[in-house]
Formats: C-alpha cells, structure tokens, sequence
C-alpha cells in the first residue's frame, strides 16, 4: 500500500470524532431568540381552530393568541408577527387600519400582557381586499402609487396599536419609503421596518392562503412578486428598501432561496431575515406524517443551514417545537 502520510497531512474526522468536539467547533448554533412565530388572528372570543394543511397552526382570537403567545415566550420565542382575518373584505382592504380589527386588538393585547415580547405585523391589503390581490386595482391591473397610501394608514394604525415593528409584504414599489414617511411624521420613529425585500412569486405560499383566505381572485401575484429565476434583481430590491429606510431586510421564500440569503447578507451586512414559509412547513408535516422523513430532524436541519447561510433571523411556523427541541439538546 501507498503511504498514505505522503498526502493525508490533514484529516478533518479529528474534529468529527465525538459529540464535545463537534460542539466546539460548531459555526452555527440555532437559538430560541432566532425565530420570529406567525400567529394568525381572528375576530371573536376563545377560537383556535386547526389550520388544515398547517398541523399545529391556529385562527386564533386575540384571548387565545395571548395564551399561545405567552406559552410561547415562556419557552424562549422572543418575537411574533401577526396576520389578520377580517371580519368583511372589499375593494381596498379597509379593514386592514380600522383600529378595532383582529390585529390591532391583538397588538394592543400583547403589549400589554406579555411586556417582553416583540410584537411584529405583517403589512399587506391580500387578507383585506375581495379580490385577494395586495393593492388596489384598475381593471385587472394592480395599481402601485395609489396602494402606497393605504398600506401608510395600515402600517401607521399598527404602529397607534404599539406593534415594535412592521413588516410591509406588498411589493409594491416605493412602500417601504411611504411607509417609514408616515411613521416618522406621526411621531414614530422608533418603530423598527422589516421589509419583505427579496419576496417571490411562489407556490411555496399555498397552505398560508388557505389560512389566511388570502388567495386572489383572477390571476396571480407575478406582476408585483418577484420572478423565482432572478437573483441580481434581489439585491437590487434589498438596496432599493434599505435606502427608503429599512432596518431589517427580509427573503422568502428561504429553502430554495438560500443563496438570494447569503448573497444578501455578504453584499449589505445588515441583518438579514428569512422566511421559512406555509410550504416549506407542510412538506415537513405531511413527509413525517407519512413516515417518510424524520421531521423533527430536518426541522432543525433546515433552520441551521438558513441561519449558516446568512439569516440572522427565521420566520418560522416551526417556531415552537424548535424551541423545545433546541432545550432537550
Ligand atoms: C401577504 C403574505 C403572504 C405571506 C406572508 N405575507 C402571502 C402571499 O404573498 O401570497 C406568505 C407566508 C407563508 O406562505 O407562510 N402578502
């Protein structure tokens, strides 16, 4: 046999050996902080109903949401961000900023009974409007500046609410500037902006439309989403959001989007989020449903290698049981 010391001068297994020596020299370690937990809320009094391709995902009313929210936090999830269902949709989505809906009422209620928590909204007209498209229309048309003004007002009546931070979700072009003018002039400018940047037009979304009744009318959300086969226009949107005033840059759909993650994270270097999103969540479910796959295990997989491509932090409907899974160790 060949002398294998000629050209084995390294052997990367030392550092594989055993479980200590994994662990300290770990890049990338997940941790209950990491996760931003998607709750969706809903009007009435003491209602958790299951979402159907969501197993282990609630409508929730906002006594209910306080409970979840709470157990939550109690378990080390530090931040939430709320979707609304409304009580009646039309044309432009009024419901969105009426400050007695589902999400303002659930704002307000989180403040106030779990003080620590990070309570985050999402800010988009899809829930709202009967159409199920993100703006305003003209004809089929999704119009953009006239949509600018009522994702403000949405955002601005989270903000009344005491949302810590807002998320705008539209893709419309220019929000994220509108958005960050109408906090600021209404004096708050201490509300932190998310911004969906890097948001795609994708199928991952199914199982959240059915949660949310968010699924449009006639056509699809292409015209305003991203094209899943770019990746140069990501960073181009990302840039574009952090000039208008972006604290937190966010891509989603995130498994098969994880070099837009690392692309993003390596050209901007401000924290970046993904969104682990319904689709992603329900292929889990039903392959361990199945007997497939191991799904607690690739639920952790899945999140650590968001996290080492660049994500500083995850949406997740995973949120809960990552974190019991990460405290059992
Ligand atoms: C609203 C919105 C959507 C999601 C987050 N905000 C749906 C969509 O754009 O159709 C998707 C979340 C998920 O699939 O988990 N615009």
């Amino acid at each position: 046999m060949t002398d294998l010391r000629m050209f084995l001068q390294s052997r990367p297994r030392r550092l594989r050996r055993s479980a200590a020596i994994r662990e300290m020299v770990r890049e990338t370690v997940l941790q209950p902080a990491d996760f931003i937990y998607p709750l969706f809320v809903c009007p009435g009094k003491g209602v958790r109903t299951e979402i159907g391709a969501m197993p282990g995902n609630y409508h929730l009313s906002v006594d209910r949401l306080v409970e979840e929210a709470a157990a939550a936090y109690e378990e080390g999830i530090r931040a939430v961000i709320l979707f609304g269902i409304p009580e009646r949709k039309d044309p432009e989505g009024s419901e969105a900023w009426d400050p007695e809906a589902a999400v303002q009422q659930g704002v307000r209620a989180l403040k106030k009974e779990v003080p620590g928590l990070l309570v985050i909204t999402d800010v988009c007209l899809c829930e709202y409007t009967d159409h199920g498209h993100c703006g305003v229309l003209e004809g089929e048309e999704v119009r953009n500046d006239p949509t600018l003004e009522l994702l403000a007002r949405t955002a601005l009546s989270h903000a009344e609410a005491g949302a810590d931070v807002v998320a705008p979700s539209d893709m419309m072009d220019g929000r994220v500037g509108v958005i960050r003018g109408a906090l600021d002039d209404a004096g708050h400018d201490q509300t932190i902006l998310m911004s969906y940047a890097a948001k795609y037009a994708s199928a991952f979304y199914g199982p959240f439309r059915e949660a949310a009744g968010s699924t449009p009318q006639f056509g699809d959300r292409s015209g305003y989403q991203m094209d899943p086969a770019n990746g140069d226009e990501a960073l181009k949107e990302v840039a574009l959001d952090l000039d208008e005033g972006a604290d937190i840059v966010m891509v989603k759909p995130a498994m098969a989007y994880l070099d837009i993650v690392s692309r993003v994270k390596q050209t901007f270097e401000v924290p970046v989020a993904a969104y682990n999103v319904s689709g992603e969540f329900s292929l889990l479910a039903a392959g361990g449903e199945k007997g497939w796959v191991d799904r607690d295990r690739l639920m952790l997989e899945v999140l650590t290698c968001i996290k080492r491509a660049g994500a500083d932090v995850i949406l997740t409907y995973h949120a809960r049981e990552a974190a019991r899974a990460l405290r059992r160790g």
